[in-house]
């Protein structure tokens, strides 16, 4: 079927945390609320189905997951990423980032350090500090346009020992793709100084224009036993709210223990619609996500094409992959709070502050363009306003 996403959403009476909790971050009633990363888009028919169906059969109980849960996502991997992953060492959680805090509030000691890649998602910060690891910054280098990693900086940190490093693959904000030699490379540093890679592909599934996403764990066996990977069907779907991820650990005695902790803590279990949602996405959700990726190609271009027609000073990233781009504003002249201010008070838009993600970040907005066109366009012509009456 074709999708309509051009139709400007209403989520007023949707408990949406984009919109619902806006006016409290940015203190104002009448913002376009462009941050949060998820979509103002209505996911694939075929997932809604399943959920109302299940939705009709009345009874909501513990919910057992079935071996087809699993053997769904490792056929997935297999068609999208030609990624061989072994079902018994998945296991399921919550969501991505209550995964790392679980893991990193078990196996993560006091003062122990997690190398990260700033300008990056944030909660990778607070996943670490929150219990009580020390976060040690390999800063991405911004270079003719692009980020790219620093391995010498990297090689020298990773002497200095480190239990873990997060990986962004592919990265929130910048929106990079790792080639396979950059997470070779990447791995390689790792494997020799003893630090396991926890590999966050979270928008693995949202991969823009010719670009190929390379899972850190299929470049080797020894990757793999080295490797923990987050995956979830949420970002790529717009399922958030239904809280739901699977991990894939190195061995099967991590994955043990860490299942021993889910069980403790009796987080077990998904909730029936998280189950019967992603087995709908990932069994039948890909003519959708096909013209989503059309379709968020089409706003990214726009968005470029805008800028530089219009606001020369704003330049956007093109991001490679999902929808989240990542915008210079150095050249308005406003620096800190004060851009921040412009984009809520004078242009009316809430965006993503780029100090937030860490160092990097200065002079950077975040933009969600997973919306309709015609939403962003009524955004960018706000902005464009601003700018000329700043
Ligand atoms: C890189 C990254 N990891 C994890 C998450 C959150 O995942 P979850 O909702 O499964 O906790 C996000 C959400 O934006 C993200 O960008």
């Amino acid at each position: 079927m074709i999708y309509d996403f051009n139709t400007i959403m209403d989520r007023s009476d949707n408990y949406s945390a984009k919109h619902d909790e806006a006016a409290k971050k940015f203190g104002r009633e009448d913002i376009i609320p462009l941050w949060i990363a998820d979509m103002d888009l209505k996911t694939a028919k075929p997932i809604i189905d399943a959920m109302i169906d299940r939705a009709n059969q009345g009874m909501f109980g513990y919910t057992s997951r079935p071996e087809r849960y699993f053997e769904l996502v490792k056929e997935w991997q297999k068609k999208k990423n030609n990624w061989d992953v072994d079902v018994n060492y998945m296991s399921h959680s919550t969501g991505v980032m209550p995964m790392m805090c679980h893991f990193m509030r078990e196996f993560l000691g006091k003062g122990e350090k997690v190398i990260v890649q700033p300008p990056v998602y944030s909660e990778f910060f607070t996943a670490v500090e929150d219990w009580g690891g020390e976060l040690v910054y390999n800063p991405l280098e911004y270079i003719d346009g692009d980020y790219y990693m620093d391995f010498d900086d990297l090689e020298a940190k990773a002497k200095q020992g480190a239990k873990y490093l997060i990986v962004c693959n592919p990265h929130n904000p910048v929106g990079r793709v790792w080639t396979k030699e950059e997470l070779t490379r990447l791995g390689q540093i790792c494997l020799d100084n003893g630090i396991m890679v926890i590999s966050d592909e979270i928008h693995s599934d949202l991969i823009l224009w010719d670009n190929k996403h390379i899972p850190m764990a299929s470049i080797s066996e020894e990757f793999a036993k080295n490797t923990m990977t987050c995956i979830s069907a949420t970002k790529t779907f717009n399922l958030a709210g239904l809280q739901v991820s699977t991990t894939v650990f190195p061995t099967i005695e991590l994955k043990e223990k860490y299942e021993d902790v889910q069980g403790r803590l009796d987080s077990k279990r998904n909730n029936c619609f998280s189950l019967v949602s992603n087995m709908a996405a990932y069994e039948y959700g890909e003519e959708w996500l096909e013209q989503l990726l059309t379709y968020i190609e089409g706003n990214i271009e726009y968005i470029i094409n805008f800028c530089k027609e219009n606001i020369p000073q704003i330049k956007p990233n093109r991001p490679d992959c999902t929808y989240l781009m990542w915008l210079d504003c150095k050249d308005l002249g406003l620096e800190g709070d004060d851009l921040v201010d412009f984009f809520i008070n004078k242009a009316r838009l809430g965006l993503n502050d780029g100090r937030s993600f860490g160092q990097g970040g200065e002079g950077y907005m975040r933009l969600n363009v997973a919306c309709s066109r015609l939403l962003l366009e009524k955004a960018m012509n706000q902005l464009k306003e601003a700018i000329i009456n700043k």
